[in-house]
């Protein structure tokens, strides 16, 4: 599995300042996520994975009978990433998980998943680029394994991470519906959650005090279809920090209330969701909302056609492949809409998926 994969990886790295070694994943997860690339590390106490290097493995070698021997939640631990693997680069791949038979054509999704990380390690092994782009869903979901004290296994948090940045995303206009429902519903069949039970701002605390979060931004991925993903970096200061050029008033302090599908105002639940501190502090309304709403909370169906609106002016949202883009969007609203769907309860349709 991984973790085997990961110490003997890191040790053959030290040793000698680096001798050759193979890796032979014996679980879906390491066969389709963490034998490829040469990612290597051990956890220290401070946090996963603190310690590690980049060594590739001279030869990949997997024989999927060994899939047979795993728990169907192991199993479906890996099936997380392939589907995330779907999401970022194939409808044919994604769709398998939708209403094919996994198990049937399990050579065929490692082979993809491999193909397809094969290609983006070599364009940018160590990861300065498009390589993040393998991190859809981590984002939340290792914030998820951080909560919970790393009781919740990787790819279950990554498919809770996966359901809540793709509700984010529609909900910013950023992805085209139903991209949302597709997903949850693939997970679901697949024996995974779409949900967490951790707070938004507990998951946010966690995503911003992640020891490997590179400098002063979190770098989110985006999915806008099925097969097409985009980068957007948030600096973190916009999240803490309010801005100086406006007064302060703890009173107006932002929670986005748990969305609610039957509610024709989707996330935002009126003027109320002024009250309560948000767990990073400091939002101002006016930060979580667009100018063109004005004040107060009053018109979130236009806060969402004004999303659409401002997105189809600004740069088109062409597909990307690892492309950063700057969608001009506050900071602090992106966070929220992350925010308001991790606290998504299924609906109907998705909890009906077998
Ligand atoms: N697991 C993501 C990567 O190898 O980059």
């Amino acid at each position: 599995g991984g973790v085997t994969g990961d110490m003997a990886g890191f040790a053959a790295g030290c040793y000698l300042r680096g001798v050759r070694y193979a890796q032979m994943p014996t679980t879906l997860l390491a066969a389709v996520d963490s034998s490829v690339g040469g990612k290597t590390a051990v956890d220290l106490a401070a946090g996963k994975n603190l310690a590690g290097l980049f060594h590739q493995p001279s030869i990949v070698i997997c024989d999927t009978d060994t899939f047979q021997t795993l728990s169907p939640d192991e199993f479906a631990n890996g099936s997380a990433e392939a589907i995330k693997t779907g999401i970022l680069d194939s409808e044919t791949l994604f769709s398998l998980f939708e209403s094919g038979d996994v198990h049937a054509n399990i050579v065929e999704i490692v082979s993809q998943c491999v193909a397809f990380k094969a290609g983006i390690v070599e364009a940018d092994e160590t990861e300065t680029g498009i390589r993040k782009t393998l991190n859809l869903g981590h984002t939340a979901g290792h914030a998820i394994e951080r909560c919970s004290g790393y009781t919740v296994p990787h790819g279950h948090a990554v498919a809770a991470g996966l359901a809540i940045i793709a509700r984010a995303a529609e909900t910013l206009g950023w992805a085209e519906a139903p991209i949302s429902n597709r997903v949850e519903r693939a997970l679901i069949r697949n024996g995974l959650p779409i949900q967490t039970e951790f707070s938004p701002e507990a998951l946010a605390q966690a995503a911003l005090s992640d020891k490997k979060r590179a400098g002063g931004k979190i770098t989110l991925v985006v999915p806008k279809q099925i097969g097409s993903c985009a980068l957007i970096e948030i600096p973190v200061e916009q999240l803490v920090r309010p801005r100086k050029h406006r007064r302060f008033n703890p009173r107006h302090r932002f929670e986005v209330r748990r969305a609610s599908t039957s509610h024709p105002r989707g996330a935002c639940q009126g003027r109320n969701a002024a009250k309560d501190g948000a767990a990073l502090g400091g939002y101002r309304r006016n930060d979580c909302l667009p100018s063109r709403v004005g004040r107060g909370y009053r018109a979130c169906a236009g806060w969402r056609a004004g999303a659409r609106h401002r997105a189809r002016q600004r740069k088109p949202l062409a597909r990307l492949r690892g492309e950063r883009l700057d969608l001009s969007l506050s900071a602090a609203r992106c966070l929220r809409a992350v925010q308001s769907s991790a606290v998504h309860r299924p609906r109907q349709a998705a909890g009906a998926a077998h």
